[in-house]
């Protein structure tokens, strides 16, 4: 099964597999979304999930933490660590 991703402000809309990472669907799409640390660590690549939260990846604790850090929204991810299961669309935000 493959899913599709709207990156917003490129107006970029790619498919991937299923269960695809969002850092490896932003790489080859060549979505504007800065990657530092790709561990979770920096921020760098922090999205807003403006649709399909509910095909997002569950966040671990440690992305949970970091964005509990910022005060983000639920609707803010890592793009290096969530996963896509479904149609989705991106707002790149960043630190
Ligand atoms: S690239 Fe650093 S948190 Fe995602």
């Amino acid at each position: 099964m493959s899913v599709k991703v709207h990156f917003l402000l490129e107006d970029l809309l790619v498919e991937a597999p299923a269960g695809t990472s969002l850092q490896r669907i932003a790489d080859a799409a060549g979505a504007d979304i800065t990657f530092g640390c790709r561990t979770g660590s920096c921020g760098t690549c922090r999205v807003r999930i403006a649709e399909g939260r509910s095909h997002c990846s569950d966040p671990g604790a440690e992305e949970r933490d970091f964005l509990a850090g910022l005060d983000a929204p639920p609707d803010q991810r890592l793009a290096c660590q969530v996963a896509i299961h479904g149609d989705v669309a991106i707002e790149y935000l960043g630190l």
